[in-house]
């Protein structure tokens, strides 16, 4: 609790495009819920490096994803946006909760496996240890509450399995958090391949929409959308494809799968994608609009920086310090 309100964690990576899979999972749900839960929105850089990255582009990355959170609706006067690298109680807590992580459950991580198929020339211990990082910044700020999409399940798991040990042998040390996932949105796949997520490392560009596509770009992606050749419009695992676009629909729109099917009822394939493209394109217009704006302003994003780390590194030092004492660490003289 701050302030008599509940706390809220959740990151992204600043790597790759942002797609509309990280908006609707994400993004979206949290400025739904900024307003109920002291939050803390970090662009999770540390966690970039486990994959070789370029550095004056990973850089500009952080930066436009910051600056982007802020864009998309987030207040930073009420939200803390910040760099988890300006923070350096996630790095500190993270080695402590190493301590209290077995091999076992790591190496039992899908993303884990999956990262290290991909990445087979860089298998490093970063990589393996990906999840007790983020397991780090949740219970670093004490959270009650983490919005992700579905992908990140099993490191919300294993976050509350530290937590959990941890607070068995220690007391109450930890909140354990809960995930939260959305209605819809929780799963954006992938436009070319239905059964695939959408990711932003998708080589195939067809296959995502990305935060920065303009409005041509989006339409014609979901023109070319793959579908089937059922010829109905309905909202059942068999139709992968139409499921997949009338989820996107809703997410944007709020409304029940139901609502959706009845107002496509009679129409055809070709509609329903050129629907869900204009929806899309009118959400994501006006944050382009403002990412804009806002990305010539480098007094005001560099004030958000420095004013939100602070009070970051506040809520973290406050957890850290009790985590050190409980392990034995040897009080601070001052
Ligand atoms: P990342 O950067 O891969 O994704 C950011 C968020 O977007 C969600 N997401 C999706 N949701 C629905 N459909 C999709 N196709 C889709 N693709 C991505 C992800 O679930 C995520 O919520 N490890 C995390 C970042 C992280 C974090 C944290 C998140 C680090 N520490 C602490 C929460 C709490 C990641 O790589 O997300």
């Amino acid at each position: 609790m701050i302030d008599g309100k509940k706390v809220l964690f959740s990151g992204m990576q600043a790597t790759g495009n942002l797609t509309l899979g990280n908006y609707l999972g994400a993004l979206n749900n949290w400025i739904t819920l900024s307003d109920e839960y002291e939050c803390f929105y970090s662009v999770v850089d540390l966690h970039s490096i486990t994959v070789r990255q370029e550095p004056s582009e990973l850089r500009k990355r952080a930066r436009n994803l910051l600056t982007l959170y802020i864009a998309a609706g987030l207040d930073p006067e009420k939200n803390c946006i910040y760099y988890q690298s300006h923070v350096s109680g996630h790095a500190e807590l993270s080695w402590i909760l190493n301590c209290f992580t077995y091999m076992g459950e790591l190496n039992r991580m899908t993303q884990f496996k999956d990262k290290a198929a991909k990445h087979a020339d860089n298998i490093n211990a970063g990589l393996f240890t990906y999840p007790v990082l983020m397991a780090s910044d949740i219970l670093l700020y004490q959270a009650d509450v983490v919005p992700v999409g579905v992908d990140q399940m099993q490191h919300l798991e294993i976050t509350r399995d530290i937590a959990q040990r941890f607070n068995a042998i220690y007391g109450d040390v930890f909140t354990v958090p809960e995930a939260y996932f959305g209605k819809a949105g929780r799963k954006i796949m992938s436009l070319q391949n239905p059964e695939k997520k959408m990711s932003k490392s998708d080589e195939n560009v067809n296959a995502s929409i990305y935060l920065m596509d303009d409005t041509d770009t989006v339409i014609r992606k979901f023109k070319r959308a793959v579908t089937d050749s059922e010829g109905q419009i309905a909202y059942r695992d068999e139709q992968p494809g139409i499921k997949n676009l009338l989820d996107i629909y809703c997410a944007c729109t709020n409304k029940e799968p139901e609502e959706a099917v009845n107002e496509f009822s009679g129409k055809g394939y070709g509609e329903l994608k050129m629907a869900v493209g204009e929806t899309v394109a009118n959400v994501l217009a006006p944050v382009q609009t403002r990412f804009a704006e806002l990305s010539k302003d480098k007094q005001y994003i560099d004030g958000v920086i420095k004013n939100n780390a602070q009070k970051a590194n506040y809520y973290a030092a406050k957890t850290l310090r009790k985590v050190q004492r409980k392990v034995g660490f040897p009080d601070r003289i001052r």
